[in-house]
């Protein structure tokens, strides 16, 4: 049987990812380097779309490398490299760029979305054509064509699938124009991922970009703060745990961090706190929370006490998916006429 190639990414952009990262990818990168010949990228490329701070993006690039071995990416069964350390991300997301259209580029909702906020003409055109960067992180890494050709799979959540369907038709339009390169890429959405909702505002995705930290918990969060948190939760005024996404959306969403950390299913949970209130319930989630995310604060504290190792094991990443991502640049420039 041949092994799956996935390729994942996710953006420096916190000082700490969040539990809904965790829970709705960051576990599952890690479950899959056993099933597949996985490559995660921090992406930082994607980090400066928006105005940023050099400094702040230099450390959160090793607070987010750091982070994801803490959660048990291991270079010896998977590859973790640091997007910018490999230069063919921004060759490729050229040649690519020049086979969109504008117009297809133009219908991407998340531009629109995040163009929204800062008025569409104070946007930069590298958010424009993030969607292009994200389709050449993805092709660079397709298995090279032939027999014994592998799966390529790529982890994504609801809101990425028009920027897949946009790498699948520029996958398909390099082939068709100048010769078969690129293994169009599948989504693999894991069934374990969780959605996870904002604490205080349970009808809202937790996302860094929330209206009050109140509402996240922080991977790195402090056991004081994360307990206070988790105890000042939102639920409503009723008494019973039990899985009701319409009406106890607040509860309904601990239950989902509860039932993903705990290994145990809704009805087990329902009849652990039936009549015991809420209370309990918050505690004894906070420790799981603790339980989980402890270790890993503990351990990206050590990886980022020894600068030499962080940057000897980012070296070793790079070194590998530069490989990869060499030999298919070179296909590509061949191809093109380069
Ligand atoms: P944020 O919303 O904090 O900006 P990103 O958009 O950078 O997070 O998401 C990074 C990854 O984490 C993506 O794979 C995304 O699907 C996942 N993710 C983010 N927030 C959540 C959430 N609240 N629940 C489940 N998964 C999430
Ligand atoms: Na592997």
């Amino acid at each position: 049987p041949v092994t799956p190639r996935v390729l994942s990414g996710i953006q420096p952009t916190a000082d700490s990812f969040h539990l809904g990262n965790y829970l709705g990818a960051l576990r599952q990168w890690v479950a899959l380097q056993d099933s597949h010949e996985a490559f995660y990228c921090v992406v930082d490329l994607h980090a400066i779309t928006v105005e940023h701070d050099p400094a702040l993006l230099r450390r959160r690039t090793r607070v987010s490398a750091a982070q994801l071995l803490a959660m048990g990416l291991d270079q010896d069964r998977s590859t973790l490299f640091v997007q910018s350390h490999v230069p063919e991300h921004a060759e490729l997301a050229w040649v690519l760029s020049c086979l969109t259209g504008f117009g297809e580029a133009s219908r991407m909702t998340q531009f629109k979305d995040k163009s929204a906020k800062q008025g569409a003409s104070a946007a930069s055109v590298g958010l424009f054509t993030y969607p292009i960067l994200q389709a050449a992180d993805i092709l660079l890494y397709s298995p090279e064509a032939g027999p014994g050709e592998r799966v390529f799979q790529v982890p994504v959540g609801e809101d990425q699938r028009q920027h897949l369907e946009l790498t699948r038709d520029l996958a398909q339009r390099f082939n068709h124009r100048f010769g078969e390169t690129f293994v169009p890429p599948a989504a693999y959405i894991p069934e374990t991922a969780a959605k996870i909702t904002d604490l205080q505002e349970p009808a809202a995705k937790m996302s860094k970009s929330a209206s009050s930290p109140q509402g996240i918990l922080d991977v790195l969060e402090e056991p004081g703060p994360m307990r206070k948190k988790i105890m000042r939760a939102v639920t409503d005024t009723g008494t019973e745990v039990r899985y009701d996404e319409e009406n106890k959306a607040g509860v309904t969403n601990l239950m989902r961090i509860y039932a993903a950390l705990g290994e145990t299913s809704y009805a087990d949970i329902e009849a652990r706190y039936a009549g015991s209130g809420y209370g309990q319930f918050k505690k004894d989630l906070a420790e799981l929370v603790l339980d989980t995310f402890t270790p890993i604060r503990e351990r990206t504290q050590k990886l980022l006490a020894d600068e030499e190792q962080l940057d000897r094991l980012l070296a070793q990443g790079a070194e590998r998916a530069g490989a990869v991502a060499r030999r298919n640049m070179e296909i590509v420039r061949d191809r093109v006429g380069f």
